[in-house]
């Protein structure tokens, strides 16, 4: 079990951190510079450090443009699969590069430069990769807003990120219900003070719209366009800004460069995924998401692969083993997706029996990450499919895996419970809260030595100091991952929950103090906590406590719908905020300080010892039962 510290992985590990610059620097070659940088690690505004800091180069143009220009222009460069929408077609990377060139003439013509942002809300359609790739190659800078967030979520993000145009479409798909984006789009509008220059519409046949004087048609608009080349840019500019959950209410906006991010997914791709050029890989997610940015777009088109875009859920109409049916129809060789899809299909299907007569052959590995992957997952995915499933680890920040298995640079145990071993550039070190070492086998803060490696969050988007405040606070020289775990004698890393107020719902990073907002703004409400409780097919969903106002005679029930009702509206569907429990009080200290942490570790399984500051201990004692796993499953 031991791992070699003599082999490919142990020696590549070593030599980024001792040497970034050459271990980085020979990474670089695998990308095309229109200005070769001549300096790989910039230190000299530490802690922001920044990689390839002198060159320029184009993220579309290495996405797309060099495999056409190679004359790989009819490999396939993206297969869009909608079940929702029944259907199924191809793009091959010479046709993807034409619309890409073209949609970003047409972003040209209503004035969208380098440096310039452009938000996109749009569902799983092809329109928004080519959206998120037209974008790139005009220098510009996307902020893909994730459909299941709702209008006050949006404005938020509009408010920040203070986009010149918007892009979205007339609506998306879940399983039986057409999710309307106008109504979602004109309130967020509404609500924010930023007022883009144009906002773009594709109109799809699932909901057709008049969009009247409001927006632009999306077709019209292309139509009209004629195809603009790639601009090249520096490495430290802005690719895309990502918002993502923290512990306050306000997303944290997520800074991703151009050159490091090129160079950090290009190795990913071949080193830890094992895929390259015309090699088919799927990853299960949305373009809202981490994942769906580096593993959907960016990640397999930079290394000329071929990139599966779902529309689906992992079971449903009109075909109940729908993930066996797209790794087999397009010959899928890894896939990557979170746990709780596994969970969702193992319950629909215990004995596999839909994976019967489907030819898996050209399948080799699955990728797990996003959430906690439980043992038991693990093996069933592992027994039903007879490939390697590899957990691996990471976060919208790093924007690429921390810990994975590097099955092509060197395929590694896996050891149930955990997310494998450091990338290279990761040095990770467990801390103590006061900052110090634990040594091996002991838990703590998973935090990471800086600099981190390319392709990681410089900053965050117009905020220096919050990058510095909640990320680089608790220890000199570390960036503090949000994470709890443990590093065993072989280097393995075993991640065992956040030590915020994030929370993981079915592999969705959601913040418990936005909800919480929201929960204490009903009328009724005096205080509440909103904690993470363990799920059988989620892994955690959301439960709020609250505490109601002297003299309110409310039925539970009643007020239970209308918080449900007003998270739904406030932040989205996809905050799955669906129970609300009346308590007499909530454990505090005595200082009447919400005891939030150690409720999170009741409801997680790791109890903590009770404060000794704690106000009143029996209060803790009733909450124990109502932080109870929920039996969904
Ligand atoms: N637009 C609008 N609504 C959305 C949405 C979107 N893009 N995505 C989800 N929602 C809605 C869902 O319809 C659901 O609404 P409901 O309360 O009316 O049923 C709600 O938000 C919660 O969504 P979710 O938590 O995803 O539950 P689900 O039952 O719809 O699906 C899974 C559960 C496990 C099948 C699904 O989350 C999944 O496939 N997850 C794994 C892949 C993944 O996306 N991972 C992310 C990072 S790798
Ligand atoms: P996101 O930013 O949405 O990718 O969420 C990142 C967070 O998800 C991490 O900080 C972890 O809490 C959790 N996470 C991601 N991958 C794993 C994993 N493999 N095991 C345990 N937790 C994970």
């Amino acid at each position: 079990m031991a791992k070699d510290i003599s082999g490919p992985y142990a020696s590549a590990h070593e030599l980024s951190l001792s040497d970034p610059s050459a271990f980085w620097g020979e990474a670089a070659s695998a990308i095309d510079w229109s200005v070769d940088p001549t300096q790989v690690l910039d230190s000299s505004d530490a802690p922001f450090y920044r990689w390839f800091t002198d060159g320029r180069l184009n993220t579309c143009w290495n996405a797309l443009d060099r495999h056409v220009a190679a004359g790989r222009g009819e490999t396939t460069a993206l297969i869009y699969d909608s079940p929702l929408t029944e259907t199924s077609f191809t793009y091959t990377y010479a046709r993807l590069r034409d619309e890409v060139a073209t949609f970003a003439g047409a972003l040209r013509g209503l004035g969208v430069g380098v440096g310039d942002r452009v938000l996109i809300y749009m569902p799983m359609v092809p329109e928004a990769v080519i959206a998120m790739l037209a974008v790139a190659r005009l220098g510009a800078v996307h902020s893909v807003v994730f459909g299941g967030f709702a209008s006050h979520e949006l404005a938020i993000r509009i408010d920040d990120a203070t986009p010149k145009v918007v892009l979205s479409a007339s609506c998306g798909l879940e399983p039986g219900r057409v999710v309307e984006y106008m109504p979602l789009l004109d309130a967020a509008l509404e609500l924010a003070e930023h007022q883009p220059d144009a906002v773009v519409v594709l109109v799809r046949p699932q909901h057709v719209v008049d969009l009247g004087t409001r927006a632009l048609d999306w077709r019209e608009i292309v139509a009209a366009a004629s195809p603009v080349e790639c601009v090249p840019v520096a490495a430290t500019d802005p690719l895309y800004v990502l918002y993502t959950s923290g512990t306050t209410g306000k997303p944290k906006g997520i800074v991703r460069d151009n050159g490091g991010h090129a160079v950090a997914l290009a190795w990913s791709m071949r080193n830890i995924y094992d895929i390259g050029p015309g090699e088919v890989f799927w990853a299960a997610s949305d373009i809202g998401w981490v994942v769906g940015h580096s593993y959907i777009v960016y990640g397999p088109l930079l290394v000329g692969a071929t990139t599966v875009l779902y529309e689906g859920k992992p079971v449903g109409t009109p075909d109940a083993g729908a993930f066996w049916r797209v790794i087999a129809e397009h010959g899928v060789k890894a896939m990557f997706t979170a746990p709780t899809a596994f969970r969702v299909i193992r319950k629909t299907d215990p004995d596999a029996l839909l994976l019967e007569g489907r030819d898996l052959s050209k399948f080799e590995t699955l990728f797990l990450a996003g959430e906690r992957l439980d043992p038991s997952t693990q093996d069933w995915a592992t027994t039903t499919l007879g490939v390697p499933v590899v957990d691996h680890w990471w976060q919208t920040e790093t924007g690429w895996a921390i810990t994975a298995n590097p099955r092509g640079l060197e395929p590694m145990a896996t050891k149930s419970g955990s997310a494998s071993v450091a990338m290279p550039g990761y040095d990770i070190v467990i801390l103590d809260d006061h900052g110090n070492p634990v040594g091996r086998g002991r838990e703590g803060n998973i935090s990471l030595r800086l600099p981190l490696p390319p392709g990681t969050l410089p900053t965050l988007w117009n905020d220096d100091s919050r990058y510095v405040a909640s990320y680089l606070a608790d220890a000199e020289g570390f960036y503090a991952t949000g994470d709890e775990g443990i590093i065993d004698d072989d280097g393995y890393v075993f991640v065992m929950g956040r030590t915020d107020d994030v929370i993981n719902v079915a592999g969705h990073r959601l913040s418990t103090g936005s909800m919480e907002g929201v929960v204490a703004g009903h009328p009724a409400v005096a205080e509440c906590a909103v904690i993470g409780v363990a799920d059988p097919i989620k892994g955690q969903i959301p439960r709020a406590f609250v505490v109601l106002k002297a003299g309110v005679d409310l039925d539970p029930a009643v007020l239970e719908s209308e918080i449900v009702a007003d998270v739904r509206q406030r932040i989205g569907p996809v905050a799955a905020l669906k129970s609300v429990v009346i308590v007499a009080g909530l454990p505090k200290t005595r200082s009447g300080k919400i005891l939030r942490r150690t409720m999170r570790g009741i409801a997680d399984g790791r109890d903590e010892a009770t404060p000794n500051t704690i106000e009143d201990a029996s209060v803790l004692e009733v909450m124990r039962p109502l932080l109870a796993p929920t039996t969904s499953g």
